[in-house]
C-alpha cells in the first residue's frame, strides 16, 4: 500500500543489526524505506546501518528490544508508528538458535528459545496488525527457516519455535486478511551468517553441510533480503498465509538416490 505522497514508507526490522537482518535493514533502507533497526545485544553495527542509510539520503532509527519482553515488542512499533507516522512492513527477524540434545533441554532453555523465536513474532504481530489496521493494511514478513518444516536432531525447541511460526501465519492469515494486511514466512535454509558460525569455521562441517545443499553453495544474507524487498513491494500484494523457501534446494536433497 502507498504511504501519503512526500512521506516514506516505514519498515521495522527486528534483530536488524547482525546477519540476515543487517542485509533486509540495508535493502529496505536503500529501496527507500524509513527502517527502525532493532537490536538486543550489538548496537555499532546497527548505528553504522543507520548511518549508511542516512549518508544515502534515507531515514532510519535504532531502538533496543528484548524480544522476549512485550513492553520493548510494543516500544519498538510504536517508535515506528511515533517516527514515521506508520508501520507498512513488519519483518519479524530476530531469532535465537541453542541446540541441544532433547534429553538434556532445560525449562529455561525451552523458555528463552520460544520467547524470542516465537512469542515475539507473536506480540509484534498483534502490535504491528493493530497500527496497520488503523492505517489501512500493511505487511508481516517472518523470517523461518527449512526447519519450519524439516526436522533437525538435536535442536527441538528450535524446530518447535519454527512450526510454530508456520502455523501463526497460516492462521493469522485469514485473520488479518480483512484488514488488508498479509502475512508471509521466509524459509532460509544454511546462510553465512554468526548463528552458523561454528560450522562456517569448520572445514569437515562445511564438507558434510555442503553435500546437503544441490546448490552446492551456502546463502548469503543478501539472498534472504533479495525475497524479502521483493515481498515488500506491492508486486506481492496477492500473497499471503504461506512459506518461500530459499534454500539452495536443501529440503528437496534427494541425497544419492
Ligand atoms: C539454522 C542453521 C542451519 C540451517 C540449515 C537454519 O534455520 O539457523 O543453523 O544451518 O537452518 O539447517
Amino acid at each position: 500500500m502507498q504511504a501519503p505522497s512526500g512521506s516514506p514508507r516505514a519498515a521495522v526490522v527486528t534483530g536488524g543489526s547482525l546477519g540476515i537482518g543487517a542485509a533486509i535493514a540495508r535493502r529496505l533502507g536503500h529501496d527507500g524505506f524509513a527502517v527502525v533497526i532493532d537490536y538486543h545485544a550489538h548496537r555499532e553495527p546497527a548505528d553504522a546501518i543507520r548511518q549508511e542509510l542516512e549518508a544515502a539520503g534515507g531515514h532510519a532509527t535504532v531502538v533496543q528490544a528484548d524480544m522476549g519482553q512485550i513492553a520493548d515488542i510494543r516500544n519498538l512499533i510504536d517508535t515506528c508508528v511515533k517516527t514515521y507516522g506508520r508501520i507498512d512492513v513488519l519483518v519479524n527477524n530476530a531469532g535465537v538458535e541453542k541446540p541441544t540434545p532433547f534429553l538434556d533441554i532445560t525449562e529455561d532453555q525451552w523458555d528463552q528459545q520460544l520467547a524470542v523465536d516465537l512469542k515475539g513474532p507473536f506480540f509484534a504481530t498483534q502490535a504491528a496488525a493493530q497500527a496497520m489496521k488503523a492505517q489501512g493494511g500493511g505487511k508481516i514478513i517472518n523470517i523461518s527457516s527449512i526447519h519450519e518444516e524439516q526436522p533437525m536432531v538435536g535442536n527441538a525447541p528450535y524446530c518447535c519455535a519454527k512450526g510454530g511460526l508456520r502455523m501463526m501465519t497460516r492462521t493469522l492469515a485469514p485473520e488479518l486478511a480483512p484488514h488488508h494486511i498479509s502475512i508471509v514466512n521466509v524459509g532460509p535454509g544454511a546462510i553465512a551468517t554468526p548463528i552458523n558460525a561454528t560450522t562456517l569455521n569448520d572445514p569437515v562441517k562445511m564438507q558434510a553441510l555442503l553435500a546437503e545443499i544441490p546448490l552446492q553453495r551456502i546463502g548469503q544474507p543478501e539472498d534472504i533480503a533479495n525475497i524479502v524487498a521483493w515481498l515488500a513491494t506491492d508486486q506481492a500484494s496477492y500473497i499471503t498465509g504461506t512459506t518461500f523457501f530459499v534454500d539452495g534446494g536443501m529440503l528437496v536433497n534427494a541425497g544419492a538416490l
